[in-house]
């Protein structure tokens, strides 16, 4: 039987329509929320994400500002545009787009970011936070999977979720919000011998590994839910890492690509970004 499709497309305009009852508000007190965005350099699937970002800044009324940095800028001109940006009152979330060029410190942009205007849930004080299961901005591909399956009602207590990937942006935090959730977790990573033996233990698999229909039907539990968190680019047309067209004939649930988590990610930018504004408009 054929999977029950989780569409990222139509969960996201739902989410964005609650949001924009919040931003509405806002706006009638004269408080406009404000996101910034820091893009280094040219990367094709930055300039991608960055757009799909302002689109919906736009669609919400929420204040959208781009900084475009050549690849070539040091780390104390980044440095600068994020202190310039803490110190604006107008502008409630700000995220520095990855990946940076090889030769600026992510680690550094991200923890230079003012604790309450981070928008990606990366900073140090944050994870943190998450991690002890504490309020705070939660990194957006995880909090957008995660949401997706708390819509589908798919129970994740007690389950045996399997995380294909160990990225500071999405596997770990993944993990992390899963074992939150209460079900039993398992990080898989390149290092992983035999994976498939624990990918095949999977109720919920998330794949965050960045290659193209790595994961196979054989790799996949029957009755599975599948969360694709790839997003690569093969011959001009996106894909996930899962092999959908097979997987789907097996999973129970899986997301597309596109259409799926991608969505999501820019909703719960969007979600973190009214929050963010909501706190500071409160005082
Ligand atoms: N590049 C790809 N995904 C993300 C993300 O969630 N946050 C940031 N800052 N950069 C990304």
């Amino acid at each position: 039987m054929a999977a029950q499709l989780l569409d990222g497309k139509a969960l996201s305009q739902q989410v964005e329509m609650e949001l924009k009852v919040r931003v509405d508000a806002l706006l009638k007190q004269g408080q406009v929320p404000g996101l910034c965005v820091i893009l280094v350099g040219e990367d094709p699937a930055s300039q991608l994400y960055v757009g799909n970002k302002e689109k919906a800044c736009n669609r919400l009324g929420i204040n959208s500002r781009t900084i475009r940095m050549p690849a070539d800028s040091t780390q104390e001109q980044l440095d600068e545009e994020i202190k310039k940006v803490n110190a604006d009152p107008s502008i409630h979330g700000l995220l520095v787009q990855f990946p940076l060029p090889a030769h600026l410190n992510a680690s550094r942009a991200q923890t230079l970011i003012l604790p309450e205007k981070d928008a990606d849930g990366l900073h140090d004080i944050n994870t943190g936070k998450m991690m002890r299961g504490e309020t705070a901005p939660i990194a957006c591909t995880p909090k957008g999977a995660l949401y997706m399956l708390k819509s589908a009602n798919i129970p994740i207590e007690g389950k045996h979720a399997v995380v294909v990937g160990r990225s500071s942006i999405v596997g770990r935090p993944m993990a992390m919000l899963l074992l939150r959730e209460n079900a039993t977790v398992t990080i898989c990573h390149s290092r992983t011998r035999n994976l498939g033996d624990y990918t095949r233990q999977a109720d919920i698999l998330v794949a965050a590994i960045g290659k193209p229909g790595f994961i196979t039907a054989d790799m996949v539990k029957e009755g599975a839910t599948v969360i694709d968190v790839g997003m690569n680019r093969v011959d001009g047309k996106f894909c996930g890492d899962v092999d959908f067209d097979a997987v789907k004939e097996k999973a129970a649930y899986i997301t597309p690509v596109p259409g799926g988590v991608g969505r999501m990610t820019v909703a719960m930018l969007m979600s973190n970004t009214v929050e963010a504004a909501e706190k500071a408009f409160a005082g």
